[in-house]
């Protein structure tokens, strides 16, 4: 049976709990092969250094399908009749879907004191609309935590204000959570208790979303990847892109940052992860320091 967890308390996949009885190696040319493949696919490149990681999350899958070679497991994920539902597993199977609800939180700060009103001053008096992505939001705690951050801090400052926020991942099994909002400890682990207390409830172990809180976020699937998926995200006025350049090369961050630059409105702000950087990728925005994070601004 594949594990079809129902709410976001682990950092880690599973692909099904079936271990093949199966001494399969992964060689270098298949590794190569592999590697190739997933990099033209998702853009994640595998490192020397993660074989081992690739040969034992790819095993798992193999042993669920039937398949004992890695050779013959890409073959039936490249031309097998039900290559596009398999993707979805070996999306589950390569990704590393750790997050946390307030995981950035100077990011917060900056979003609420300083990027939204400088948004809504740029929109003018007659547009009251403000539209965040959280690209590769994995089981959607980033989405959410902007969402309870903006009921709490501008809401009360900007009552017309209304917001939409759209989470995408390639993981279909995160992406199920974040449309369920419901979470374990693990996730809520760093949300402060008055929050907890106003926008979740809790309920034999589980914490749920409030439903005002979800009814402004919504989620799909999107690979960053995809130039022609890339190009019907437009229109945002913040996106948030974090903890997930670092599982691509030069040439895949230089690509996907590009179609986010494409996403944004004039004007409009970029977040990305704590230890990611745009020197070397994008000289296209203009580097904005607030206190304890930076941020990317189009201009
Ligand atoms: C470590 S999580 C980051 C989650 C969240 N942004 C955060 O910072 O807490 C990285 C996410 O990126 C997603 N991901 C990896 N490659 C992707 C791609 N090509 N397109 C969309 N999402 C991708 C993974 O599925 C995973 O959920």
């Amino acid at each position: 049976m594949l594990n079809q967890n129902t709410a976001s308390s682990a950092p880690q996949n599973f692909v099904g709990s079936f271990r093949p009885k199966n001494d399969a190696v992964l060689s270098d040319k298949a590794f190569e092969e592999w590697r190739v493949y997933i990099y033209n696919l998702c853009g994640i490149y595998f490192q020397d250094n993660k074989k081992y990681l690739l040969e034992s999350r790819l095993l798992k899958r193999m042993g669920y399908v039937g398949i004992t070679e890695y050779e013959k497991y890409l073959e039936y994920v490249k031309f097998g009749s039900d290559k596009i539902n398999e993707q979805k597993y070996l999306f589950e199977a390569i990704t590393i879907n750790e997050t946390y609800f307030f995981r950035n939180q100077p990011q917060l700060d900056a979003l609420v004191t300083n990027v939204i009103p400088d948004v809504l001053a740029n929109k003018g008096k007659l547009n009251n609309k403000i539209r965040i992505w959280s690209a590769a939001s994995s089981s959607g705690e980033e989405a959410y935590s902007i969402a309870i951050i903006l009921n709490e801090m501008l809401k009360p400052k900007y009552p017309n204000l209304e917001y939409e926020i759209v989470g995408t991942d390639i993981n279909h099994v995160v992406l199920d959570t974040a449309k369920k909002g419901l979470y374990r400890d693990y996730s809520i682990r760093n949300a402060p208790a008055y929050y907890l207390k106003k926008y979740f409830k809790s309920n034999n172990g589980y914490y749920e979303i409030d439903s005002k809180i979800k009814q402004n976020v919504s989620f799909k699937f999107l690979n960053l990847f995809d130039d022609l998926a890339m190009k019907s995200m437009i229109n945002f006025d913040v996106i948030f892109c974090a903890n997930v350049l670092i599982y691509f090369d030069v040439k895949a961050k230089i690509k996907v940052i590009s179609r986010l630059y494409d996403a944004l409105n004039k004007s409009g702000y970029l977040f990305i992860g704590y230890s990611e950087t745009l020197h070397g990728i994008s000289k296209a925005f203009k580097l904005i320091s607030y206190p304890k994070t930076i941020g990317y601004k189009k201009e």
